[in-house]
């Protein structure tokens, strides 16, 4: 009964690692550490390699018995998929149906994915729920709206999935030891810090005259422990015999920039420097999740709020960036 976690030495990788690891169940990870980092994962073993290295997952199966997996390895950043394509496809997309072929030759039938609310592109109604239509923006959402639907089709060959459609995912762990990596990450939170910091210049606000009440836009922000938590709970759901499905997990509720600014100089007592600038190609208006299904599903339910992650993110950053 080993999960194999793809990927796990990434960013929410590493925090389901360390939630599957305190509830004592074995997990190897499976990463190439082009992105991920080593330390993130404590004592757990790491098999560095590449998904696409079929007879590489097939011996980690069979040498730690895997019976689950959890497959987030693969490249996320919106803007490099648009210049980069065919490293998108052949990582994400090319990734996971081989590294479901080797899955399958050796008896392994549930699976659970990292999606992303990005398949749902510029959403007309909000909250959003599971039944909005998908309409990925970058090469990246289409990437993962194409792995969902590969996923959902091999359901006929006997495998098992749950595809959760993260919101935006931020926040560290509560007692600051693992967190996000600013060096690659364009998101919100990770940048608001580095501004707080002092490691960038002043915080670019993309955009204050949207339709919004302060004119900036609205996300779904969830801390990233609860994020893994809903991996834990898909897994127990496929094992007692659930079927495949996608549900949105995010919090329900809408935070805007302004106010992410304004909870992180109230956990740190210091000042953001920002600018507002152009508004960025691309961003919707306004996005948050119907969580209605994964609690009714899968019973998950976010339990931290924005303060908690703000705050988780503000200790982790603080305590681990060490200025020139
Ligand atoms: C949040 C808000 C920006 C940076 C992206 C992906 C999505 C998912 C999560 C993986 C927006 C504003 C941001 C900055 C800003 N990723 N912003 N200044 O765009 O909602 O979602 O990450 O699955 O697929 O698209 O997240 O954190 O980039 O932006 O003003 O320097 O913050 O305009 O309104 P986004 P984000």
């Amino acid at each position: 009964m080993t999960i194999l976690v793809t990927g796990g030495a990434g960013y929410i990788g590493s925090h389901t690692v360390r939630a599957l690891v305190e509830l004592g169940r074995d997990v190897v990870v499976l990463d190439t550490l082009e992105l991920g980092i080593r330390s993130r994962l404590g004592s757990t073993p790491l098999v560095e390699g590449d998904i696409r290295d079929e007879r590489l997952v097939e011996k980690t199966v069979r040498k730690y018995g895997v019976t689950d997996v959890i497959h987030f390895a693969a490249y996320k950043a919106v803007g490099e998929s648009m210049e980069q394509p065919l490293r998108y496809w052949s990582n994400n997309v090319a990734g996971t149906i081989s590294l479901v072929h080797s899955l399958l030759a050796n008896g392994v039938e549930r699976l659970v994915f990292s999606s992303s609310a990005a398949v749902y592109g510029n959403p007309e109604h909000v909250p959003v729920t599971e039944e909005a239509p998908l309409r990925p923006e970058s090469v990246y959402a289409e990437t993962k709206s194409t792995m969902e639907s590969f996923l959902t089709s091999c359901d006929a060959i006997g495998l098992r999935s749950v595809s959760l459609r993260y919101f935006n995912a931020a926040g560290a762990s509560d007692d600051a030891v693992i967190g996000e990596d600013w060096s690659h990450s364009q998101n919100l939170v990770p940048r608001v810090m580095k501004a707080m910091l002092g490691a960038s210049g002043p915080l670019q606000v993309f955009g204050n005259d949207y339709p919004t009440q302060d004119g900036t836009c609205i996300r779904d922000y969830i801390h990233v422990v609860d994020l893994a938590d809903a991996h834990i709970k898909a897994l127990d759901y496929l094992a007692t015999g659930g079927k495949s499905i996608a549900c949105n997990v995010g919090t329900g509720m809408g935070t805007s920039v302004l106010e992410i600014i304004d909870m992180a100089e109230q956990v740190s007592g210091r000042k953001v420097p920002y600018e507002f600038a152009p508004r960025r190609a691309g961003d919707p208006t306004t996005v948050f999740a119907d969580p209605t299904l994964v609690r009714a599903i899968l019973g998950w339910k976010a339990t931290r709020d924005l303060r908690d992650i703000v705050g988780s993110a503000w200790e982790w950053h603080s305590h681990s960036y060490k200025p020139a």
